[in-house]
């Protein structure tokens, strides 16, 4: 995908951007960190709204399993994000983990498409229970309330009892639960193609255009 095609001077969201182009992004502290980037990275290139949160362990895990050194205040992030993937301003928006003020955590401003990548097994659990003690457990909340898109990519291995409980139950409530799982069948050559094997199709999920990977048989 082409950042030049798809981004705009301008640092204020183009009025003609619809709510299908406004994603929310949560990263929380599973393994996976790269799909969760390269998700950002993508939505961007497609010119959508993005709005971030990154939970605590999810900025262990990225230091640990990434080169990447993410500020953990919100305004240096977002700084960092935008230069990063070389978006307009408006493109990327950082919220902090106990900003209630923050749109996606009221009902009015609910998420229209919201992905959490990596999701950890405590968010998952977090969202079945309907906890909500962070803004990222809110707002995943907000979004099934609402009827919204919530798509969970989760990583852990093996499951006990209660996780599969919960997962039964999110995909009752309407999430969907997609695990980090890549297939080989692309013939993936290194890390970066089994990354994006994942994030093609959370995107073929939201009903973006990808050029990542063909869909099956083509
Ligand atoms: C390097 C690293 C890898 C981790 N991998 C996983 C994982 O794959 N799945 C998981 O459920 N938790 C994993 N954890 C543990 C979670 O980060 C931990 O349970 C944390 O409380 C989750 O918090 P959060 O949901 O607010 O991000 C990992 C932690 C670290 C530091």
């Amino acid at each position: 995908m082409s950042h030049s095609e798809t981004t705009l001077a301008s640092s204020k969201a183009p009025s003609s951007l619809s709510a299908d182009q406004r994603v929310t992004v949560a990263l929380t502290g599973a393994s996976g960190a790269q799909y969760g980037i390269r998700l950002i990275e993508c939505l961007v290139a497609l010119g959508c709204e993005v709005s971030v949160m990154v939970s605590k362990a999810a900025q262990v895990v990225i230091a640990t399993e990434t080169e990447e050194s993410f500020p953990s205040a919100s305004d240096k992030l977002q700084a960092y994000l935008v230069e990063r993937f070389k978006a307009e301003s408006w493109q990327i928006k950082v919220y902090g983990r106990e900003n209630w003020m923050a749109p996606v955590a009221s009902g009015s401003g609910a998420p229209h498409k919201m992905v959490v990548c990596p999701c950890s097994t405590g968010t998952l659990s977090a969202i079945a229970t309907a906890a909500s003690n962070n803004l990222i457990e809110r707002a995943a909340d907000v979004a099934l309330k609402e009827r919204r898109q919530l798509i969970l990519v989760h990583r852990e291995a093996p499951y006990h009892e209660v996780h599969l409980q919960h997962m039964l139950t999110l995909t009752r409530m309407g999430a969907l639960v997609m695990p980090a799982s890549p297939g080989f069948y692309h013939n993936p050559q290194s890390i970066e193609d089994m990354v994006d094997f994942i994030v093609a199709r959370i995107l073929d999920q939201l009903g973006f255009e990808q050029k990542l990977m063909p869909k099956w048989g083509e």
